[in-house]
């Protein structure tokens, strides 16, 4: 089925029960594949271009010195400006192949078939590539919408649960942007994930991101739950998944909007978001260790404080609203310091007692 996007949009969306070579480029083309989809590929029928590239690249290897060899391997085939480069496999290996499109002759083109539920329900999404530095994650990149986006879901069958959780919670995160209650709390149920709900984040974001490709204002939203997510993340040493992260992160942002003076968030969605993140309370780091990371955010603005004091931070954090969509606000990243004590007593009230 192809998802309808919006007139003009950069990238033809398409969900799929099974694997259809028909989607794959007409020309020439070249895949950069997750070696765990090997198998599943070539048994689903699908072909494998000689000089493809079959990688294994977990999290901390999100790196550009990943992508340099397969640079180096294009020039060497040779890859030429009209081929297409096919990306198969979760949001670390398309967000790298995305990078490596972008760089390679100044940019060719790309699809992505994301295999994971987070890719599926947004990094593949969007256009957005990269890779982290020692500073932090997603810190080089660039804008490189692809040309197809191809999810099939047969793919999800190989996925461990922990990573099909993961990406439940960037789908919660949609709901929440736009302040669907009823959405939300179904998908905190225990129970699967449904398809139709893969289908509404991937037309909410297209239309986002449509409207606001580089991220100057609305696309901002997206990043709901990223600000605090990230740095758990981060502070973890990435024992937390993405997703995990962006969940706490979640309910961090729903305590500060509260803490901003915005309608408090109903017990109804509280109760079921902390229950869901409570088994992830261990790997919450303490606020000494989070106010580094928050403060150099990729969004962070420095300059000079009220008194003239050098370097000031202010962070964009994007606070939700039960019943109507969340909204961004400028604030220093000590304002996250009662969310983060607060999302502590709530999910591991024995430690804060103790
Ligand atoms: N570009 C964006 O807009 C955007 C948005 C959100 C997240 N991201 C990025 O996405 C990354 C996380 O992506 P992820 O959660 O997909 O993790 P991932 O890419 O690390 O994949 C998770 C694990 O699952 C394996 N795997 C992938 N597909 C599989 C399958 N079908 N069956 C079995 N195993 C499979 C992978 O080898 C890996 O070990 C982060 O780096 C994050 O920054 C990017």
């Amino acid at each position: 089925m192809r998802l309808a996007t919006p007139p003009g949009f950069a990238t033809e969306v398409f969900l799929l029960e099974a694997p259809d070579g028909d989607l794959l480029p007409d020309g020439a083309w070249t895949l950069v594949g997750d070696l765990r989809l090997r198998d599943a590929w070539i048994r689903a029928g699908m072909p494998e271009p000689s000089h493809a590239l079959w990688v294994s690249v977990p999290e901390e290897e999100k790196k550009l010195r990943t992508v340099i060899p397969w640079l180096e391997h294009w020039a060497g085939v040779p890859l030429h400006r009209d081929a297409t480069v096919v990306a198969l496999g979760g949001g670390v290996l398309s967000d790298l192949t995305g990078l490596a499109a972008s760089l390679y002759l100044r940019g060719v083109a790309w699809q992505v078939w994301p295999t994971t539920l987070l890719a599926m329900a947004d990094a593949a999404l969007g256009g957005k590539t990269g890779a982290d530095l020692a500073a932090g994650k997603n810190l080089v990149g660039a804008f490189h919408p692809p040309r197809r986006l191809v999810a099939c879901t047969s793919f999800l069958d190989g996925l461990p649960p922990r990573h099909l959780e993961n990406g439940r919670w960037e789908l919660i995160k949609t709901a929440l942007i736009q302040g669907e209650m009823d959405w939300a709390a179904e998908m905190l149920q225990d129970g699967p994930v449904k398809l139709p709900w893969v289908e509404r984040a991937l037309a909410f974001k297209a239309g986002v991101v449509h409207r606001d490709p580089r991220e100057a204002g609305e696309r901002r939203l997206l990043n709901l739950g990223h600000t605090l997510g990230h740095a758990l993340e981060a502070a973890s040493g990435y024992h937390l998944l993405h997703g995990e992260a962006i969940g706490l992160g979640l309910l961090g942002a729903c305590l500060l909007a509260e803490e901003q003076g915005l309608k408090p968030f109903p017990a109804s969605l509280l109760d079921p978001l902390v229950r869901r993140l409570a088994p992830l309370a261990p790997w919450v780091a303490p606020w000494p260790a989070c106010l580094p990371l928050l403060a150099r955010d990729k969004k962070a603005r420095h300059g000079a404080g009220p008194t003239g004091e050098a370097s000031a931070t202010e962070i964009h954090c994007i606070l939700p609203r039960p019943g109507e969509p969340a909204v961004q606000r400028v604030l220093a990243p000590q304002a996250w310091e009662t969310p983060h004590a607060r999302l502590l007593s709530l999910l591991h009230p024995e430690i804060v007692r103790a």
